[in-house]
């Protein structure tokens, strides 16, 4: 289940107090289940996943990404798969991590472990969402937001894109004044 910090250390767990923190970004916030195939479950616990193994779980999920092309124009899909073991773990999330936008929506869908996404709301105050496993997020374009890692250093997330361009992140300059207690 998401969990939304506030900058006063507050943590909300209630989706609807979540989704009212959040409504002044626009961002999107929804349950979708895995479903319960053994096989998915299996991909799905694996720290690596080799390029036939992520095709398979992307294959298997691919009603959400029908439902994303017809409503919403969304033309690619791939699989985004983080663990400990992977060589320049720390430097691939560098580019992240700083308080950031992008010309496209960034939307994922969580599939295994968790991560935070911080967001500048529009009066200022910051907050931090950790996504979890069946969420589906959509951040809007040009929000300023922010993303890391829990100690546990683990997600596997289902990218959608509506094209290649608009991906780069811009820095904004904006300094992170919350992060939760990272180990
Ligand atoms: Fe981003």
């Amino acid at each position: 289940m998401a969990i939304l910090q506030l900058e006063d250390g507050t943590r909300l767990t209630d989706l609807r107090e979540i989704y009212r923190e959040l409504a002044p970004l626009n961002i999107k916030l929804n349950r979708w289940a895995v479903g319960n195939s053994q096989q998915l479950r299996q991909l799905l616990g694996q720290d690596s996943l080799n390029e036939d193994e992520k095709e398979q779980i992307l294959k298997s999920l691919d009603r959400y990404f029908e439902q994303l092309q017809q409503t919403a124009g969304y033309q690619m899909r791939d699989l985004i798969v983080l663990h400990p073991g992977i060589p320049n773990l720390d430097a691939l999330l560098t580019k992240f991590a700083k308080i950031h936008t992008h010309s496209e929506d960034e939307v994922r869908y969580i599939v295994d472990g968790e991560g935070i996404f911080g967001f500048v709301r529009p009066d200022g105050t910051q907050v931090e969402l950790t996504v979890q496993p069946e969420e589906y997020i959509n951040v809007p374009a040009g929000t300023e937001h922010w993303f890391y890692l829990t100690p546990a250093q683990r997600i596997k997330a289902v990218r959608y894109f509506t094209g290649t361009e608009g991906w780069t992140p811009e820095y904004t300059g904006t300094q992170i004044r919350t992060r939760q207690a990272v180990a």
